[in-house]
């Protein structure tokens, strides 16, 4: 199979097994585990929400200035990890690779889709950062409420999309008596891609 089939065949692979998670009733299919690794290289894990996949990689939104944001920005490579356990006999897909923002356009298109309330949320968490108490954060929010009042939010500055552009994609498939199944796809330094068995 050529290198562009292969990574066709994994995304391909990927978009098939959300729509089964979607229609075998997961709760959030689309909520992944985020890990990064800030230049200590002491890894940090987070659930997200993916917003978008396609060719180009797996999109989550986020403040760009949090942990991960800023961890991120330091060492720009994540992995990403599904699970899904209704699916077949248990599937998951563990996705490595750089991470880059999004274009402006698609981070002010998806911001603009957000409910109301999220944009606010968005604009008064300084994500990561102290929080004193309960009531300083409902007060920010009431603020800038009033603020935004009558007219459109727009998407804070420090707040977007990041890509995770695959590099590595492994799909790991449950069986009985642990007769597990693992197909991992990766890509090697020139580019080209290949794909392989695993022992489970
Ligand atoms: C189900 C679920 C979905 C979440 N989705 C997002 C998300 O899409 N973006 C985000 O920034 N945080 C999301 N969070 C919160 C993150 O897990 C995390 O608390 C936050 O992003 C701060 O992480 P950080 O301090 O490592 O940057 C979600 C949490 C849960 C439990």
């Amino acid at each position: 199979m050529s290198t562009t089939d292969l990574i066709a065949e994994a995304h391909a692979t990927f978009a098939q097994l959300f729509e089964e998670a979607r229609v075998a009733g997961e709760p959030d299919p689309t909520a992944m585990t985020v890990a990064t690794a800030g230049l200590d290289a002491r890894p940090s894990a987070r659930t997200v929400l993916l917003k978008s996949h396609d060719a180009r990689g797996f999109v989550f939104y986020t403040h760009l200035d949090g942990r991960k944001g800023r961890e991120l920005q330091a060492n720009p490579h994540a992995a990403l990890l599904f699970h899904w356990s209704r699916v077949r006999q248990g599937v998951q897909v563990r996705v490595e690779g750089a991470v880059e923002i999004v274009g402006d356009a698609e981070a002010d298109a998806y911001f603009a889709s957000r409910p109301r309330a999220s944009q606010l949320g968005a604009w008064a968490s300084k994500q990561s950062e102290t929080l004193e108490s309960r009531e300083a954060f409902e007060q920010r929010l009431a603020q800038l409420e009033q603020e935004f009042e009558g007219r459109e939010i727009p998407r804070p500055l420090r707040w977007s999309g990041l890509r995770v552009r695959p590099e590595k994609m492994e799909f790991w498939y449950g069986a009985e008596f642990r007769l597990h199944e693992r197909w991992l796809y990766e890509c090697d330094r020139a580019g080209e891609w290949s794909k392989r068995m695993l022992f489970p």
